[in-house]
């Protein structure tokens, strides 16, 4: 889109969470078939679209629908709608996702800021041809999750009354969900939730130098920790549940994102 409009914040929503863009003033909603190299979202709870307007007077472009890896599409829809965010102007990549929990404590409705990622997906979205205008072949994943940012989430957080829990994001290709012993294997490794998004995405924006903060909506515990049967219906019932807190915490975190 070619018209002038500079965001300075994208967010890119996770299943369920759609929410959220009715927070955004003056909204303008274009369809991702109208931007080249994005995906076509296959998804129930994803959107599919692009909403750019202002939350708290901070210009964002909030995006409903992203590609996951199990999708099996092209490699590209997980990198483009990133790369676009970036040359449109944006700084800063805030990303929502659904994800289990592997910690009793931190149950279904919890918000999670996370604070690093383990990418279990087997494979890393930046592999192939480096284009160097973009960025750097080997980029350090040592800022992975902005410490400055996550300090603006916690703050936004004991301004709402939001209760925010902290921890690990282990990525995960899917579509199945884990095995039981798989759980007990990232909980040895230090993840503290589970999903099958955002790390790849989490890549891309480092690598064109967009900083990252990211919330996890826990709508599980995960595999062997409780009696319910995982499923995508459930994912999207509790996604739902805990938009409400997810928007006030956005809606506080964002006009917090000016200055940064
Ligand atoms: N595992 C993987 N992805 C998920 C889960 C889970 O338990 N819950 C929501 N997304």
């Amino acid at each position: 889109m070619s018209d002038g409009f500079r965001p300075h914040v994208g967010v890119i929503l996770g299943s369920g969470l759609g929410a959220v863009a009715a927070a955004v003033e003056h909204p303008r909603t274009t369809g991702y078939a109208e931007l080249p190299g994005f995906p076509r979202p296959t998804v129930e709870g994803h959107a599919g679209q692009v909403v750019q307007g202002q939350i708290g007077g901070v210009p964002v472009a909030i995006l409903q629908g992203r590609a996951h890896l199990y999708e099996g599409g092209p490699i590209d829809e997980l990198r483009e709608p990133v790369r676009w965010l970036r040359r449109a102007g944006a700084e800063i990549l805030v990303q929502t996702n659904a994800a289990g929990s592997l910690r009793a404590e931190v149950g279904p409705g919890s918000l999670m800021a996370i604070t690093d990622h383990i990418n279990l997906t087997g494979t890393n979205v930046l592999i192939g041809p480096n284009d160097d205008r973009i960025g750097p072949r080997f980029p350090s994943m040592g800022r992975a999750y902005d410490p400055e940012l996550l300090d603006e989430l916690r703050a936004a957080a004991a301004q709402t009354g939001v209760a925010l829990a902290e921890g690990v994001y282990t990525g995960w290709s899917g579509p199945a969900f884990e095995t039981a012993a798989e759980i007990r294997a990232i909980r040895i490794l230090g993840g503290d939730a589970v999903g099958m998004s955002t790390v790849h995405e989490t890549l891309v924006a480092r690598h064109c130098g967009l900083r990252v903060a990211a919330i996890s909506v826990i709508t599980n515990l995960a595999e062997g920790m409780s009696e319910v049967p995982l499923s995508h219906e459930q994912t999207l019932a509790d996604a739902a549940r805990a938009a409400e807190a997810l928007v006030r915490l956005l809606v506080a975190f964002i006009p917090r994102l000016a200055a940064r």
